[in-house]
């Protein structure tokens, strides 16, 4: 243990933690996940250099859940869809429409609509929504995160006018990601997908859950180097949260300081990226989306889907910020940011990535 401890010596600048960790062996990464010693200069370093790529610029996205029945059955999630208990509902373009104008309101410029698996939304619907989005909204951002489609699908997407796609690759161990997950899903294909996503030319986010049954360090440095691999714009991460009408009812979820530490890893491997500071963060702790800032991350994604159904898309037990206002969940969320000593940015201004690696 020792020897792995002392590899961890990048010295005080905040720069050569990110060329250090840009080229780190497997020991260093395993020293960082599993040694609570090295967090305090994690933490220090990973907000110094959040600071350098983006200042104190926090990115607000709105989250419009469109529908949540899913063809999933993954085995963490509250709305796989075994669980007959959820109350399934869809939007009709006039409703996701009329959530964009809320949104736009209060200042959103990126939408993210976000669903289950659920096919019943074809692509011709699915382009007709992104292209009306598009029209009423020129200067904004349209983010998907529908899952596992066809590339076909995800091309007709990007042409209707789509920027972003998010899709969390959820573990990058095969093994692991067949504990997760029904055998009718694969690893290779969720990866498949981001890569068609990115080769498309959407900027691709993917990510991994915190805590999750049968995960170890092991796991947790597969996605490290997956996301060394593809290289995304965005990653996505947060604690697993047991869900009551779940297989993993019974298992234990994700930890506050294991979520912040690779919050922090990832800050310092990939400096660009956006990376937020996930409802699920804020669940396990009623300051967790405001630690999450603090080392590291610099995108929060309120709610801004109709009142009525927030709490319906329940992907795990206690979701916060179900059934808020969206205004009132805006300025809670603008407060918090600045509270922690951040702030929140409207405009579109998150490129900073082409500037800076140029
Ligand atoms: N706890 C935390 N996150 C979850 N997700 C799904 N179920 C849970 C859970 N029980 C996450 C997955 C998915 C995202 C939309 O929500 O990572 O990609
Ligand atoms: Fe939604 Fe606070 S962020 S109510």
């Amino acid at each position: 243990m020792s020897s792995i401890d002392s590899s961890i010596n990048y010295g005080t600048d905040s720069m050569a933690w990110v060329r250090a960790l840009s080229h780190a062996s497997d020991a260093e990464l395993y020293a960082l996940i599993q040694t609570p010693m090295y967090d305090a200069m994690l933490f220090r370093h990973a907000d110094a250099v959040r600071r350098i790529y983006y200042g104190t610029d926090v990115y607000i996205r709105g989250l419009i859940e469109f529908t949540n029945y899913c063809r999933n059955d993954c085995y963490y999630c509250g709305i796989r869809r075994s669980n007959g208990m959820v109350h399934r509902y869809r939007l009709t373009k006039a409703e996701i429409l009329t959530c964009c104008k809320d949104g736009y309101a209060l200042g959103f410029r990126t939408f993210v609509l976000q669903g289950g698996e659920d096919m019943a939304y074809t692509d011709k619907t699915l382009c007709e929504i992104v292209s009306t989005i598009r029209e009423h909204f020129p200067n904004c951002t349209i983010t998907l995160s529908l899952g596992e489609r066809t590339r076909e699908s995800y091309r007709l997407l990007y042409r209707a006018g789509a920027n972003r796609y998010l899709l969390r690759h959820e573990t990058a161990d095969d093994a692991h990601y067949r504990r997760l997950h029904p055998k009718e899903m694969s690893l290779a294909h969720r990866k498949s997908c981001l890569f068609q996503l990115k080769e498309i030319g959407y900027q691709v986010g993917a990510g991994f859950l915190v805590g999750s049954p049968f995960q170890t360090a092991k796991e947790l440095v597969s996605d490290l180097r997956f996301l060394q691999q593809l290289q995304p714009d965005m990653i996505g991460i947060g604690p697993f949260i047991p869900h009551s009408n779940t297989p993993f009812r019974d298992y234990s979820g994700g930890s506050l300081i294991l979520t912040l530490r690779m919050l922090a890893i990832l800050r310092l491997m990939f400096p660009y990226v956006l990376l937020p500071a996930t409802t699920a963060l804020g669940t396990i702790h009623p300051q967790g989306r405001e630690l999450g800032l603090k080392v590291g991350a610099n995108v929060v994604m309120p709610n801004l889907s109709p009142t009525g159904v927030q709490r319906k898309y329940e992907l795990y037990d206690n979701k916060i910020c179900t059934g808020e206002e969206s205004a009132q969940c805006r300025s809670c969320l603008e407060q918090r940011v600045e509270a922690a000593g951040y702030h929140v940015v409207t405009d579109v201004g998150d490129m900073r990535r082409r500037k800076l690696t140029k």
